[in-house]
Formats: C-alpha cells, sequence, structure tokens
C-alpha cells in the first residue's frame, strides 16, 4: 500500500494557503487511499526565535485543526515530530550526508534569513539544517508521497538526493518519495501582496486568512484584497496576480478551472464578493467541528498518545537500519 507523509510546522496559526495548498487534499483524499501520517512538526518551529508557550499552544491547536479538516485517526496517524525520536535521531544522519552548499542553496533558507536578520533576530544554526531533519521526517517512515504545497517542492527534491546518496554510498536503506501537488490553489499568495505566498508567520495579517476567522473577517479580508490595474477580470499570474489568486482561490472552493471561472466576471468587485462567500462556506464545517473538538481536551491526548506510538512502531527499523548501514555499532 502507498506509504503517506506530510507535517505542518506550528509557527503561527494555520491559513487558508495551508488548507488549500495541503490539509484539504490528505483529508478529502490522501487518508481515504494510502497509509497515510500527518505530523505537527514542532521541532521545525524551533528553528527561529519562538516562545515555549506559544510553540506548545499552536501545537494543539494545529492538532485539533487537523482533526476539524476531517483527518480520522481511525485512518491514519496524527502525532506530533517530537514525541518520535526518529527524526531526530535520523536527521543527524542525514546531516553526513548532505553538503553545506546544498543546504545554503535553499530559497526558504535565504528568506528566512533575510526575515530574521530584518527582525533583529540571530539566525540559528539548526535554520540551515532544517531540510535534513525534513528529509529524516519522510525518509524515516518510508513514504513513496508527499503532499504538500508549492513552496515544498525543493525541499523534497534535497530528500530524494539525499536519499539517493545515501542508498548509493551505504546500501539501499530509503524508499524514493516524490512530492505531490493539488491542481489548483499550491501556492495561495497574500491578499495585500499578492506576489508573495500567504505565509502563517508573516507580520501583517491584512492579506492572510486563518482557518478560524470569523466569516465578517473572512469577507473584510477578501473584498479589501490588493487588486490588479485595468478592469478586466483575467487569469494571468504575471501580468495579474491579485485577480489570479482570487481566481485560483475560488476555483479551489468551487471546483473548475481558474481561466474558465474569469468568463463569469466583468467586475472585481462581483469576483471578490463570490470568493468571500465561497470560503466563508468552504471554512464554515471545519469551524463547526473545532468547536465541538476544543470541548473535549481529553481526546487529543488519547489521539497524540496513539498517534505517536505507532509512528514511532512505523520509524524505528527504518532509522535502526540506517544507523548500522552507516557504520554505527548496534548497541550492546
Ligand atoms: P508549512 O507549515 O509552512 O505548511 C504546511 C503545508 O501547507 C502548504 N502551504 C501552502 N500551500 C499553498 N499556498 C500557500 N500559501 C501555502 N502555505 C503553506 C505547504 O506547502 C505545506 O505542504 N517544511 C514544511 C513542514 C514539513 C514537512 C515535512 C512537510 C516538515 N517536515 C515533511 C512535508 C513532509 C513547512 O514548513 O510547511
Amino acid at each position: 500500500m502507498t506509504r503517506i507523509f506530510s507535517g505542518v510546522k506550528p509557527t503561527g496559526h494555520l491559513t487558508l494557503g495551508n488548507y488549500l495548498g495541503a490539509v484539504r487534499q490528505w483529508a478529502e483524499v490522501d487518508q481515504h487511499r494510502a497509509d497515510a501520517l500527518f505530523c505537527v512538526v514542532d521541532l521545525h518551529a524551533l528553528t527561529v526565535e519562538h516562545d515555549p508557550g506559544r510553540v506548545r499552544r499552536l501545537s494543539r491547536h494545529a492538532v485539533t485543526l487537523l482533526l476539524a479538516a476531517g483527518l480520522d485517526p481511525g485512518r491514519c496517524t496524527v502525532f506530533v515530530q517530537s514525541h518520535v525520536d526518529e527524526h531526530a535521531r535520523l536527521s543527524y544522519l542525514l546531516e553526513c550526508v548532505a553538503t553545506d552548499g546544498e543546504m545554503r542553496r535553499m530559497i526558504q533558507y535565504k528568506e528566512k534569513v533575510a526575515r530574521e536578520r530584518a527582525r533583529g533576530s540571530s539566525v540559528r544554526l539548526s535554520l540551515l539544517t532544517y531540510p535534513a531533519l525534513m528529509a529524516a521526517d519522510i525518509l524515516a517512515y518510508g513514504a513513496d508521497e508527499v503532499p504538500v504545497g508549492d513552496d515544498q517542492r525543493q525541499h523534497v527534491e534535497l530528500t530524494r538526493d539525499l536519499a539517493v546518496r545515501f542508498n548509493q554510498r551505504y546500501g539501499h536503506t530509503f524508499v524514493m518519495p516524490r512530492a505531490t501537488y493539488p491542481v489548483v490553489a499550491a501556492r495561495v499568495m497574500d491578499l495585500q501582496e499578492p506576489t508573495s505566498k500567504m505565509g502563517k508567520s508573516h507580520d501583517s495579517v491584512a492579506g492572510i486568512v486563518y482557518l478560524l476567522d470569523e466569516p465578517d473577517v473572512v469577507r473584510k479580508k477578501i473584498m479589501r484584497a490588493v487588486t490588479d490595474s485595468g478592469q478586466e477580470v483575467a487569469y494571468d499570474p504575471e501580468s495579474k496576480p491579485g485577480v489570479s489568486n482570487l481566481l485560483e482561490i475560488l476555483a479551489a472552493c468551487v471546483g473548475g478551472e481558474p481561466g474558465k471561472l474569469s468568463g463569469a466576471y466583468t467586475s472585481y468587485g462581483a469576483l471578490k464578493k463570490d470568493t468571500a462567500d465561497a470560503v466563508v462556506e468552504l471554512l464554515r464545517p471545519l469551524q463547526y467541528r473545532h468547536r465541538e473538538l476544543i470541548a473535549d481536551p481529553a481526546c487529543l491526548e488519547g489521539v497524540l498518545r496513539d498517534g505517536a506510538e505507532k509512528a514511532r512502531g512505523m520509524a524505528r527499523p527504518t532509522v535502526d537500519a540506517a544507523y548500522r548501514a552507516i557504520g554505527l555499532l548496534p548497541p550492546p
């Protein structure tokens, strides 16, 4: 059976970008067709300046939202990364296979270094080695597929390079994973800055729709989205990034292709209104389930306990095999 692994980082409240780019696919498709693991990758949240209490809160929040989005622990494994030691154990081995140069070439590394410096923070070494930990997440489980948004493309490519290199040098140990992307909305853009990705840890929230935003907040943010010069509603991400982003979001919500949907509109206002309505409807059931789940915190603890146990059992044999293959003495 196909094995799927993916994850989300608890560095902010989850956004419409996370949902359309990844989580919706996990809930609606992936957990039904494969042996799937979905992880809140809290170790990754420590790679930039963080507040311990906030990371703990956001980790719980992320797990609750994944369940509210429809992940069913009876069908898939939902867990928190730091509960399974194998991620950190394997990450170190992959750091011994990766080069400093390939880590420094990562676009996200360069962007985050710039952001940390602009905030006056120092750059943590773990930000550089982040892709080795992400590769460990994927390779520890022998994942065949990694459903992600477009921004993770380079990281999954590097994971594949590390897997090939390890297997060639030390003997076949890892399954070769491949990234999969949603057909539309693989890169949802910020509503105020439609040439940048909608990211959960951006400083300005006006361009970000959070999954728990109240309907009137969602409407306001979408109605105030930056659009482009001219009047014509056309799908052209290069010359009309704002309108094209709205068309992608609308297409992801109601089905269809952004280019075809554009023909139905003669004004930006009507497009914004329909997009806002569609997003409010899309989020309604998730928000309803979220209210139910937070009323039952014991349920979350049970999910995390079972998830960690299942995940450990799956990761340990591969990571132990990697330890032996690379030349480490088995424990006495
Ligand atoms: P993270 O937490 O930034 O995002 C989680 C998932 O949401 C997708 N995504 C988006 N998709 C479309 N439009 C957007 N604006 C948008 N923003 C985020 C991301 O592509 C991702 O699929 N490094 C990863 C977490 C990670 C991981 C892994 C993922 C760690 N280990 C192993 C897969 C496999 C990250 O920062 O995702």
